[in-house]
């Protein structure tokens, strides 16, 4: 019950008439505005109350429940004391990462008695919980800060929790070594040099800075050593342009507002030092990192805000559901939470009273209604992390999350978004992929799981690569116990006014498991971050990504962000065209950009038990189907379907196709190809695994080629100065025909081992139309 997101458990697990349990959804979130309350905000001291109250009440619960592998735990100290001893003898679950995607690899077993349900354990042992918070303002407010310090992210009374906590965790155990690793390299180089990369700014640069002051201050207050203290003035130092050199314009512009992310992750940087570190500097060091924070940060947002602002330094302010306004309020918030009561200007009280209501406007509403990120599965990264930080900074510092957490009733389900757009091959990128990441992790879902109560947010995110953090040491709640995957449905339909798409697989912890993603959804409303790709697709299978996506065209190309009309120029490039896509092209041109498709999709609901090997009887499995004609010109329909067989060993791919133009049918891959004598069987080979991809009942002069990843010859030229990044290793297989009516259906059989060929599936013909889930074998 805990993880599945398909049913909704009768009563509330907290008791009934809990304010925090949305009856219909079935979900345990902070979201219900107390009534009462005129400013509809609600006081983060009760929720993390609760959520403490609430995890003795789920301990109490699932212990009951999680006893079908353990011994019956009576009472909340017993089921404590035994989930710790139970984490402490498995330690890490991951054994390790897949080397080619970085996620992480589960050992292969059917022993139920190391995982269980997803849990908040019941205790209150110092040495295995968080101590609750004594700073419980009855009317907080976005001045009235804490009164000790740290403000932000990380209060004195976590810090002083850590030591007892990092020693009784694997997991922190590990994340603390690593942070000290990464920190001790970063202490050997030199500071960050100025880097500026025409439109992208110095944003990478910015983000490595905030990376190592968050680790330089992290280590300094986890082992008093000044040599940390030293190292993270000097990384200041430097980003102030105060050592040999200098860094950037020597005016108020040295932290390029005119790309204000950039600006934003530095004052974020900055915050950091001044707060984390307050009791350490001397008065003048306070006082250098406060001016320089307000020079070259805080004023520049306040110019941003202003009606004046000639330089438009502020136009994420505006009407910006995306990544930009999260990562800019982010920083201008905690940089004013950081002095305020110090500044003598006033910049930072005007600030936040700026900055969290355009925050619970814009960035706050970037999630879906389903929890789908609206601009891209990798733009969630920015725009969660910026959220997330954001958030965290503000309950520290005030008490309350004044809505930033609670005003968008489906932020919750952010963490699903990202779980299911992960595929044992990476993610489904579609769209833009951003630039490099540095302190962007996925590292929200921690945070998430910690303030909606979602085990297995945490549990999920525990054991990826990026979760060694300093965030993450007081994000994670080391009483979480249990697996993510336990009980959670392999399959998910996401669906609301701009996004439809669906996440299916055969297993959660099983690297070489079957994936696909595909999507439908709007071509515009996503930041200009989106692609021409309704009907396109991901398969993962035996390790390895068969069908891909391209990713971003370079970022600093003419014309790449200026628009999403039909006529614009981001359309003329390859990776962002129709044709760049896993879908159908007709008259070998572009989507229309007014693409309205509708969506059908079913599945058996059929959930990971509590091991990592999921067992899939044979009728488990889930479709897609969508009508796409919308997003054709020259066509009278164009259905796409596509769906697992065989138990989840298969996929079939299947498009109705009546147009009056030509058709092609196209999909991008790593592998290399071979054709059949017929052409109606196409091998992919990837290292030592292979897919099979069958042209089944094929109409008449339907056959596989192939062709090289580039524009084709009839394309419109490029905008001047512009150009497509190659492709490299890809391939195209696809399917020309002329115009008319035609049914395909293409079969995918990755070659399992030990699976003989008699056991692969060659389903008759179905209509779309028809498709149930007991229509396939
Ligand atoms: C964290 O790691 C550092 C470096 O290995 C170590 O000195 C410190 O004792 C660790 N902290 C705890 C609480 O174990
Ligand atoms: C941090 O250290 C880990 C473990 O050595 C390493 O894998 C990772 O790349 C480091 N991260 C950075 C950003 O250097
Ligand atoms: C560091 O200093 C703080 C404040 O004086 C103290 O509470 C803490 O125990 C010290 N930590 C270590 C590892 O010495
Ligand atoms: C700041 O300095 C840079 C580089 O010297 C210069 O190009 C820019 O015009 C200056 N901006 C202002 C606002 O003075
Ligand atoms: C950098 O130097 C300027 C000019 O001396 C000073 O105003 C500023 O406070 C310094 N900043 C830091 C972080 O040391
Ligand atoms: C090719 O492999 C890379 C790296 O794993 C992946 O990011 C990309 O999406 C793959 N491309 C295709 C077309 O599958
Ligand atoms: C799957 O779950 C959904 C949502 O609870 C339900 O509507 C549907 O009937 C279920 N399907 C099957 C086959 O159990
Ligand atoms: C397809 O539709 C476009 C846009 O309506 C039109 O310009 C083009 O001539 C059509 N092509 C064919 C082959 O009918
Ligand atoms: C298969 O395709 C190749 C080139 O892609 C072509 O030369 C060959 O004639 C085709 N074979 C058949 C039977 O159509």
């Amino acid at each position: 019950m805990a993880a599945n997101y398909n049913s909704v458990p009768p009563t509330s697990p907290y008791g009934s008439g809990d304010p925090y349990y949305n009856e219909s959804s079935g979900y345990i979130t902070p979201h219900n505005p107390p009534k009462k309350k005129t400013s509809g905000w609600i006081k983060f001291g009760i929720p993390v109350a609760l959520i403490i109250i609430a995890a003795a009440v789920v301990g109490g619960v699932l212990g009951s429940r999680a006893a079908r592998n353990k011994s019956s735990a009576s009472s909340d100290a017993a089921a404590a004391a035994s989930a710790s001893s139970v984490k402490k003898d498995i330690g890490i679950f991951a054994t390790g990462t897949d080397s080619l995607y970085g996620l992480p690899l589960y050992p292969s077993t059917t022993n139920s008695a190391a995982y269980s349900s997803p849990t908040f354990v019941s205790t209150t042992d110092s040495s295995l919980a968080w101590p609750q918070d004594s700073f419980q303002p009855s009317n907080p407010s976005i001045t009235a800060v804490r009164p000790d310090r740290p403000r932000l992210i990380a209060p004195a009374y976590k810090w002083a929790a850590l030591p007892n906590l990092i020693a009784n965790d694997p997991y922190m155990t590990f994340w603390n070594q690593t942070i000290f690793m990464n920190a001790t390299i970063w202490y050997n180089a030199d500071p960050v040099p100025y880097i500026y990369d025409g439109g992208n700014g110095i944003l990478d640069p910015a983000r490595q800075v905030k990376q190592r002051i968050k680790a330089f201050s992290y280590c300094y207050r986890v082992t008093n050593d000044t040599k940390w203290l030293d190292r993270t003035w000097v990384e200041l130092q430097n980003s102030a342009g105060n050592l040999t050199g200098g860094w950037g314009p020597d005016n108020s512009t040295k932290w390029n507002p005119v790309h204000f992310l950039d600006t934003a992750e530095l004052t974020n940087a900055y915050a950091i030092a001044y707060d984390w570190l307050y009791d350490s500097w001397s008065d003048d060091q306070k006082s250098a990192i406060m001016w320089t924070m307000i020079t070259y940060g805080l004023n520049a947002g306040a110019i941003g805000y202003s009606d004046n602002d000639p330089m438009y330094y502020g136009w994420w302010t505006t009407n910006t559901q995306g990544n930009w306004n999260c990562v800019c309020n982010d920083g201008l918030t905690l940089g004013s939470l950081a002095i305020l009561n110090d500044d003598p200007t006033g910049v930072a009280e005007q600030l936040l009273a700026q900055t969290i209501p355009n925050a619970l406007a814009n960035c706050v509403q970037a999630t879906s209604s389903d929890g789908t990120w609206s601009e891209t599965p990798d733009y969630w990264y920015f725009g969660s992390t910026g959220h997330a930080e954001l958030a965290a900074g503000v309950v520290s510092a005030t008490g309350s999350d004044l809505g930033l957490l609670s005003s968008n009733p489906n932020l919750y389900l952010s963490g699903l978004f990202h779980m299911y757009v992960t595929g044992p091959g990476s993610l489904f990128h579609y769209g833009d992929n951003g630039v490099n990441r540095y302190t962007a992790t996925a590292n929200a879902l921690m945070y998430y799981g910690l303030m909606y109560g979602k085990p297995e947010y945490q549990l999920f995110q525990r054991d990826q690569t990026d979760a060694p953090d300093p965030w993450n040491m007081f994000w994670y709640n080391p009483t979480v116990s249990g697996a993510f995957w336990d009980d959670l449905p392999l399959d998910h339909y996401f669906s609301n006014s701009i996004d439809q798409w669906a996440s299916m697989r055969s297993s959660w912890a099983d690297e070489n498991a079957l994936y696909v993603g595909i999507k439908a959804g709007t071509l515009q409303g996503h930041q200009t971050h989106n692609d021409l790709d309704v009907g396109d697709f991901v398969v993962d299978a035996l390790g390895t990504r068969w069908f891909g996506e391209l990713g971003d065209e370079n970022y600093l190309v003419p014309g790449y962000f200026t628009s999403d009309a039909q006529d614009a120029q981001r359309w003329l490039y390859y990776r962002k065209r129709t044709e760049g896509q896993n879908t159908i092209m007709i008259d070998a041109g572009n989507q229309n950009v007014e693409a309205a498709p509708t969506v059908t999709f079913d599945t058996t609901n059929t959930t990971q038990g509590s091991t990592t090997v999921a067992d899939i009887s044979s009728d488990s499995t889930a479709y897609f189907v969508g009508d796409l004609t919308s997003a054709y010109f020259n066509t009278t329909s164009l259905k796409r379907g596509i769906r697992m067989i065989n138990g989840r060993k298969q996929v079939l791919v299947q498009d109705e196709i009546n147009a009056q133009a030509s058709v092609m049918w196209r999909a991008h891959t790593n592998a290399t190809v071979t054709l059949s004598n017929n052409n109606q069987t196409a091998t992919l080979q990837i290292g030592d695994a292979q897919m099979v991809v069958e042209l089944q009942n094929a109409p008449s002069g339907a056959a596989f080629s192939t062709m090289a990843a580039v524009r084709l010859p009839t394309d419109p030229p490029l905008p001047a100065g512009g150009s497509d990044l190659p492709n490299d290793g890809v391939t195209v297989l696809a399917i020309s025909l002329p115009e008319g009516s035609y049914t395909l259906e293409v079969l995918m059989s990755p070659q399992w081992p030990g699976m003989s060929s008699s056991s692969y599936a060659s389903p008759s013909s179905v209509a779309l139309d028809s498709w149930s889930l007991t229509s396939h074998p």
